[in-house]
Order: structure tokens, then C-alpha cells, then sequence
């Protein structure tokens, strides 16, 4: 079986969550894209070139411990914005959307670049302030010592660079299925995902 579920919108909006409990749901692979981005963002950190860590990226670089810093985070959307960067990328996340079994990607371009020709394709947002308080919370768990106020304007600089750059910029598909998770619960925003699985298999 052949089977895409694409998962795009703007971080801490809930996308990681939402793609991790349908992979579970209907035993799909699920690639969570960020993390390539990150883990490119992190070399450069270190002094390497873009371009070069995105062609030489290794998936055992995905399971790095660092990755989820925010510091990492704007490394990140910084090296996006880079055409070359996302093309060293497109084709790893093409074969594993179209991987035997079906797959979950989520990101930000996926149903509008990487797999346009995904079954379903859901765009998953929330408020700035929603999304900034629930990074905080994480956060504050993980012994951060950030505030509220940095973490909204973190936020709000990445949904800036992530909307408005020229190459496959963050935008919904147009066929996509928009949940707004500011004010829905987790098992709700799960539960509109899954109907349209379900809809589609
Ligand atoms: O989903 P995330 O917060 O881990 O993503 C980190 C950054 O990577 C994000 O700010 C923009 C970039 N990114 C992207 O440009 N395209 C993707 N498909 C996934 C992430």
C-alpha cells in the first residue's frame, strides 16, 4: 500500500503530536522533517557549511540529543530559507512518503512540495500565544530557564522567516484540511485527523 498522510503548519502547533498518533493508529512510518532541518541547523552551529551538511546528513544524525533547543530551532529555520539546503532533502523525504506500507510526514512544505500527491494532507495551527505557551510549558519541564515573552518572540521571528521565504514557504495546501488547535484538545484535533484517514484508506 502506498499511502501519504501530509501533516504541515507552523511549530508548537501541535503537528508532532497529531503525526505520531496516527502513525500509531493506522501503523504508518512517520517522518518527522523538522528534524532534518534541525539536524543541519546544529552542523552549521558548529561551523559547517550548509549546503555540505545537508548533502552529507546521515539518518543517525536525526537521533542526536540536541536538536530540540531553541537555539537549534532558529538554526534550523534559518538554513531552510537555503534552496540548495532543501534540495539535498527533497528526495529522502519523497521515498519515504511513497514507501511501501504508507507514511506520515510532517513539516511545513510537505503537501505542497515534497508530496503534493499525498491522500490526505491536514494544516495544523493555533495562535501565536497558544503555540508560545505550550513551548514554554515544555520548556520549563525540560529545567529551561527561558521566559514566556522570549520563547512568543522565538515564535513569532520562525513563523516569520517559515512564511515568507521564496522557496516552498509555509502555506496550506490548497486542498488541505485546516485544524485550528488553539482551542481544541488534543483528543479532538486527533480524532478530525483521523476521520480523514479513515475517509481516505
Ligand atoms: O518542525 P520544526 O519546528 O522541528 O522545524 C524546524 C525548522 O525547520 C522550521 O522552523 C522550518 C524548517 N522546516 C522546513 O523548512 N520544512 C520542513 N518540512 C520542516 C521544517
Amino acid at each position: 500500500m502506498i499511502f501519504t498522510v501530509a501533516i504541515d503548519g507552523p511549530a508548537a502547533a501541535g503537528k508532532g503530536t497529531i503525526s505520531k498518533a496516527i502513525a500509531a493508529r493506522f501503523g504508518l512510518a512517520h517522518l518527522d522533517t523538522g528534524l532534518l532541518y534541525r539536524a543541519v541547523g546544529a552542523r552549521t552551529l558548529r561551523g559547517f557549511g550548509a549546503v555540505e551538511a545537508a548533502e552529507k546528513l546521515q539518518p543517525d544524525d536525526l537521533l542526536a540529543s540536541n536538536l530540540r533547543t531553541a537555539e537549534v530551532a532558529q538554526a534550523a529555520s534559518r538554513v531552510a530559507v537555503i534552496a540548495d539546503v532543501r534540495s539535498a532533502l527533497t528526495q529522502f523525504q519523497r521515498d519515504f512518503a511513497r514507501r511501501e506500507g504508507g507514511a506520515v510526514l510532517d513539516g511545513r512544505d510537505i503537501g505542497t512540495v515534497i508530496c503534493p500527491e499525498a491522500e490526505v494532507k491536514l494544516f495544523v495551527t493555533a495562535s501565536a500565544e497558544v503555540r508560545a505557551q505550550r513551548r514554554f510549558a515544555e520548556l520549563q519541564d525540560s529545567g529551561s530557564e527561558t521566559t514566556y515573552e522570549q520563547v512568543l518572540a522565538d515564535v513569532k521571528a520562525r513563523d516569520e522567516r517559515d512564511m515568507n521565504r521564496a522557496e516552498a514557504p509555509l502555506k496550506p495546501a490548497a486542498d488541505a484540511l485546516l485544524i485550528d488547535t488553539s482551542t481544541l484538545s488534543i483528543e479532538d484535533a486527533v480524532a478530525a485527523a483521523a476521520a480523514q484517514v479513515e475517509q481516505r484508506l
